[in-house]
């Protein structure tokens, strides 16, 4: 799936979130009841190494205080993926980060290579520059995950330069490819791929 694929969007809110829905995924908020599949999918080394926040190992008790914590601060947006019979493959999200807020990702090894990420990636840019009426996103992936930056790229984000980033599985800092979606790049693909599908 590309950015030029239109997407089925949002069909109803769960308190301040909305449910995105797009062909394959359902995107909503976590609940407590998903504790048990989201901490045995994030127990995996290739995820907390690649992410910034995720502890390794990563406990149930990791899982209740991610999904208890989830969307309480201000510009927060943050999604369990599932499929849509509700099985949960992973997690993505919004986050306020200094002047442009910063988009997460991961997704429960099993489920790699599918296209999921950046199906659901799509989903939550277009909420972003949508519902949520930003101007810009961020996003960052080790130097090490060609995966992650594909997947940034196929959203059009565009490499901006290297940081170091603190990574909490590694209890250390790491390099860091700093990518950015601007509104008018993301507005002009959405445009493109409308005209191509009535070409
Ligand atoms: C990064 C991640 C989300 C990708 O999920 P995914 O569902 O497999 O991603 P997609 O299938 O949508 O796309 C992956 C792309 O990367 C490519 N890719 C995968 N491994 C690759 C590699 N070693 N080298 C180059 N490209 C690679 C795939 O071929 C695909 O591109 P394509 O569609 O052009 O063929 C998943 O690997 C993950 O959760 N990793 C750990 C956590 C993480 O890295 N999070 C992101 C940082 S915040």
């Amino acid at each position: 799936m590309t950015l030029l694929e239109e997407i089925p969007r949002e069909t109803f809110r769960e308190g301040s979130i909305p449910v995105l829905e797009t062909k394959r995924l359902i995107l909503r908020a976590p609940r407590l009841e998903d504790t048990k599949p989201v901490a045995a999918l994030a127990n995996d080394r290739r995820i907390a190494d690649n992410t910034a926040r995720i502890p390794h190992p990563y406990k149930a008790s990791d899982a209740e205080g991610f999904i208890a914590g989830a969307n309480k601060a201000d510009g927060e947006a943050v999604f369990l993926i599932t499929l849509r019979d509700d099985t949960v493959i992973g997690a993505c999200g919004i986050v306020p980060h200094e002047s442009t807020p910063e988009l997460g990702y991961w997704l429960g090894v099993p489920y790699w290579g599918k296209g999921y990420a950046t199906e659901a990636l799509h989903a939550t840019i277009d909420y972003a520059f949508t519902d949520l009426g930003h101007d810009a996103l961020q996003a960052g992936a080790r130097v090490t995950n060609p995966a992650s930056r594909r997947v940034l790229e196929k959203c059009g984000f565009q490499w901006t330069g290297v940081g170091l980033y603190r990574i909490r599985a590694i209890n250390s800092s790491a390099p860091i490819d700093r990518f950015r979606l601007e509104r008018g790049i993301w507005s002009a693909l959405k445009t493109w791929g409308r005209m191509k599908r009535v070409s």
